[in-house]
């Protein structure tokens, strides 16, 4: 760690990689850092204090650390200013923190549970000390965040946190922890908190947010119904979830709560029953299929996305023509597939039987083939639906504004809207990733 004291920072920029949580840690550290009066910077060059937030989750994510900060400092000698104090966050900082600090000489590094120190430690490397802090402490670093500051018409809430399910291949449980959730009343009121800072619609984040409980006895849907009650919350989502976490309490909400959106973001990895006892993903091919029927039956316009994996080892040609075969019935909305990347630590690192790399892209090529197929499919069926848009963010053309469907789509709309704006649409042409919406007329009477 560097002995030599530097100026403390007065501007900072946090740049997140990774999943939704980061983004709202990301923003967490941001509130964390103007509240000690460090002014943002939009860009990382002109910042004195640089925040990559990293994630660990395949074996790219985590090698983008290492050139990001090749790339700062390198910037910085060829503008001969002074390189900018680097603090490592994230799962990659949790995972790997002392081997950061002895491969990039990084000056803090501070893990996803104790990001509430990250201030100090900056004091800390500023006077020239170690400033190393990837401990999980039993209290909680929610209560140590400032208040909500203003945020977009969509805000992300972390509500669970952490993961007890252990799936072979991930590294999530190391590096995020046990499985916490938060309390009731917390969340409720850093729920309003964002809808008094311009929150219209909330995402619920977790590890597994549909494991979320209380000692009270509620679970996610009780949260949903209580947040569905909130004045000036328009919409409600969440993810993301696992099959087996999956009550019918929040099964029915999709039926009962007007609020939450005809969504489920609900992973299944892949389509053979073997492959998923090697992944350790305890819930069979059919019990997934099953469970899917059950929220199709309460709700049948509902959009499904799923995660996937190709090349776990082992996973024979027939196995992924039996995920190939998943995709084709179930007909998803939108979905992320991933090839399999080894992770140190875990279980399925030792496995002998590595698909070829050959072979995992040309599987991975053919599913995401499908995948696109079925995605288009879901919006050209969305052709000819009324529904209400909310406006996020203006587009590209003058006039032109971003919004999302109930079903999580991107929406164009031409006209005279502002951020936030919930916007009464037909859907009219679909592309393959969005689609153009038109004002909706009002019956003629
Ligand atoms: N909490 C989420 C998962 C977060 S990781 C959940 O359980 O759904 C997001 C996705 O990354 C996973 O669903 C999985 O598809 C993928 N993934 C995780 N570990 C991986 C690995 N070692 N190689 C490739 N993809 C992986
Ligand atoms: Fe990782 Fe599995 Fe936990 Fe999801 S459920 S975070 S894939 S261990
Ligand atoms: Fe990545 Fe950590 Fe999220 S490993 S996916 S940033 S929980």
């Amino acid at each position: 760690m560097s002995v030599t004291a530097k100026t403390p920072p007065q501007t900072f920029h946090v740049k997140s990689f990774g999943c939704q949580m980061n983004v709202y840690d990301g923003e967490r550290m941001a509130e964390l850092m103007a509240a000690e009066g460090l002014v943002g910077t939009a860009d990382a060059d002109a910042a004195d204090l640089v925040v990559l937030n990293t994630c660990h989750i395949r074996e790219k994510a985590t090698e983008k650390v290492y050139s990001d900060i090749g790339r700062l400092r390198k910037r910085a000698r060829e503008r001969g200013a002074d390189a900018p104090m680097i603090a490592v966050a994230g799962c990659v900082a949790q995972a790997e923190g002392e081997e950061i600090v002895r491969r990039a000489k990084v000056d803090v590094v501070v893990g996803p549970q104790s990001y509430h120190n990250l201030p100090e430690l900056v004091a800390r490397a500023a006077s020239g000390e170690a400033a190393l802090d990837t401990n999980m402490p039993l209290a909680s670093k929610f209560a140590h965040l400032p208040a909500r500051r203003r945020v977009g018409a969509s805000a992300f809430l972390t509500v669970q946190e952490g993961c007890d399910k252990f799936c072979t291949y991930c590294v999530v449980p190391y590096t995020r922890g046990a499985e916490v959730s938060r309390p009731y009343a917390a969340i409720l009121d850093e729920a309003r908190a964002l809808v008094d800072a311009g929150a219209r619609e909330i995402t619920l984040l977790g590890q597994n947010v549909n494991a979320w409980s209380d000692d009270d006895g509620r679970g996610l849907h009780d949260l949903i119904v209580a947040l569905d009650r909130l004045p000036g919350l328009a919409r409600i989502r969440y993810t993301t979830s696992h099959p087996n976490d999956m009550a019918q309490g929040l099964i029915e909400a999709h039926r009962d709560v007007a609020s939450l959106m005809p969504f489920l973001h609900l992973p299944v990895q892949a389509g053979s029953d073997r492959v998923l006892r090697a992944m350790n993903r305890a819930h069979t091919v059919d019990g997934y299929l099953r469970l899917l029927d059950r929220v199709r039956a309460v709700r049948p316009d509902i959009a499904l996305s799923g995660d996937f994996i190709v090349g776990f080892p082992g996973e024979t040609e027939a196995e992924f023509a039996e995920t190939l075969r998943l995709v084709d019935r179930v007909g998803y909305a939108q979905a992320f597939s991933f090839k399999y990347s080894p992770r140190p630590g875990t279980p399925a690192a030792d496995l002998a039987a590595a698909v070829p790399a050959e072979v995992m892209d040309e599987r991975l090529q053919r599913l995401q083939a499908a995948l696109n197929r079925d995605q288009a499919a879901f919006n050209a069926a969305s052709v000819g639906r009324r529904c209400t848009l909310l406006i996020e963010r203006r587009g590209k053309l003058p006039g032109q504004w971003l919004g999302k469907s109930p079903w999580l789509q991107s929406v164009h709309l031409v006209g005279d809207h502002a951020i936030g704006d919930l916007v009464e649409v037909t859907l009219a042409a679909a592309g393959p990733n969005s689609l153009t919406g038109a004002v909706a007329v009002r019956d003629a009477a």
